[in-house]
């Protein structure tokens, strides 16, 4: 099976884990990839925001919610009361998975499979390992199968303070919408009415680390 599991190093902290996670082969998407987008922030966070996996700009910039979406969500914070720069933020899988219909075109998402989420997920345990966040935030369905397996919905438990066990911790997390969800909205009034939830969710979350 695909695991990123014999690349973690079981010591040194985020620079080591960092360093290693360039070098990742765990499964197929380092290969098409330009690099591993590993996560962003300080060991002393008190909140982890964890994504589904880089886009287009993250995998040229190599950090994580650096584009479109990542400008969403640090503007949703802002308004819950969250400050970014004090989050750390990091997705389930750090390689960009896309369908490209030829050299030079544009670079299409592609979900990534439960396959490539289990072999990557070694990552996000050692992240929490070291972060040792208050909270977690989970931002789309991706993310909250990766931490809570596969019957996770998004919509059955967004905006509500769970406590669940993960890797042996009694972790608080607060689940909400991926902020790419917003930015596919039909219409104007689909999208703020998302955006809306998305930032009352973030509330939640806010309320919870205060
Ligand atoms: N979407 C994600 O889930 N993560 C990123 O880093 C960027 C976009
Ligand atoms: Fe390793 Fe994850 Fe990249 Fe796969 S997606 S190669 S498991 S870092």
């Amino acid at each position: 099976a695909y695991t990123a599991e014999p690349f973690v190093p079981d010591r040194g902290g985020l620079p080591a884990l960092r360093r290693a996670a360039a070098d990742c082969r765990g499964c197929p998407l380092h290969r098409d990839a330009t690099q591993t987008v590993f996560g962003q922030g300080t060991a002393d966070a008190r909140v982890m925001l964890v994504g589904e996996q880089p886009g287009d700009q993250e995998d040229r910039q190599g950090k994580p919610f650096v584009g479109p979406a990542g400008r969403l969500l640090d503007r949703a914070l802002e308004e819950a009361g969250i400050d970014p720069s004090e989050a750390y933020v990091t997705n389930a899988v750090k390689h960009f998975k896309f369908t490209q219909a030829e050299p030079r075109k544009r670079r299409i998402h592609k979900a990534p499979s439960l396959r490539e989420m289990t072999a990557c997920g070694p990552w996000l345990a050692a992240e929490l390992a070291v972060v040792e966040p208050e909270l977690i935030v989970i931002l789309g369905a991706t993310a909250g199968k990766a931490l809570l397996g596969s019957s996770f919905r998004v919509g059955e438990v967004r905006g509500a303070l769970l406590e669940r066990e993960i890797h042996g911790r009694q972790e608080k997390l607060v689940a909400t919408v991926h902020p790419s969800s917003v930015l596919r909205a039909q219409d104007d009034k689909d999208r703020k009415a998302a955006y809306e939830g998305l930032v009352s969710d973030l509330k939640v979350a806010a309320r919870a680390l205060s």
